[in-house]
């Protein structure tokens, strides 16, 4: 049984997927983290993002793999967990910019369609209801204002006492959203049978209950 969770940079996916997860005895699976360890090895090796040619031999080269401790999605990434290392604005843009490439999508998208088949997943990402996982039993499209989702990535930011502009990170998320939804293979957008949900008035226990009341009503 599989539930996927798409939606832009910010909505919330992550925190409300690792959050079900663990409610439904499922696992968690964040794809993004995938794209983003490919993306800070393009970074280690001083790559362009605009250069397919590199890119694309570079993948071949990488070998991208999870697993998990007490729980939490590790990305091991040519063998090293580099997962301390993805969550930043310079690894997630250099992701959103090299997702657009075939040979990096077709790379991740067979490695994520194995984890799904062997066990109960909840996946989040862009591309899952529409093209990882079809058939999942439940889609849902999760989205939240931009102004919105700036503010809260403003306030993550501010609370790790990172100095941040709420201008800089609204431009930065209006130009991942675009990026993101007009790259030529599998854009974020909504499947054709997927529950929009809007979180920009909801907290994270309001949401997470509204996705869980779709799986009830869908399982
Ligand atoms: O969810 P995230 O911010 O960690 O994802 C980083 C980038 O990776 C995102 O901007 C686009 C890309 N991505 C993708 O193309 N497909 C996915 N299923 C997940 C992420």
């Amino acid at each position: 049984m599989n539930i996927a969770i798409d939606g832009p940079a910010g909505a919330g996916k992550s925190t409300i997927a690792k959050k079900l997860a663990k409610e439904m005895g499922f696992i968690y699976v964040d794809t993004g983290a995938m794209y983003r360890a490919m993306a800070l090895y393009f970074l280690k090796q001083n790559l362009d993002s605009s250069n397919e040619t590199e890119i694309s031999a570079a993948a071949q080269a990488i070998d991208i793999s999870i697993c998990y401790q007490n729980g939490e999605q590790q990305v091991i990434l040519n063998g090293e967990n580099v997962t301390g290392e993805i969550r930043n604005e310079e690894v997630g843009n250099m992701a959103s910019s090299t997702s657009v490439y075939p040979s990096v999508r077709k790379k991740l998208t067979s490695l994520q369609q194995k984890l799904a088949d062997s066990t109960n997943v909840i996946m989040d990402g862009r591309d899952i209801g529409t093209c990882v996982l079809p058939n999942a039993e439940v889609k849902v499209y999760l989205t939240a204002s931009v102004t919105a989702r700036a503010k809260r990535r403003y306030d993550e930011l501010q609370e790790k006492g990172e100095e941040c502009s709420l201008e800089a990170i609204q431009t930065d998320i209006e130009e991942r959203d675009y990026r993101d939804m007009h790259r030529d293979i599998s854009p974020l957008k909504q499947a054709k049978d997927a529950i929009l949900l809007d979180s920009s008035n909801l907290t994270i226990a309001q949401t997470a209950e509204a996705i869980q009341k779709i799986c009830q009503e869908r399982m």
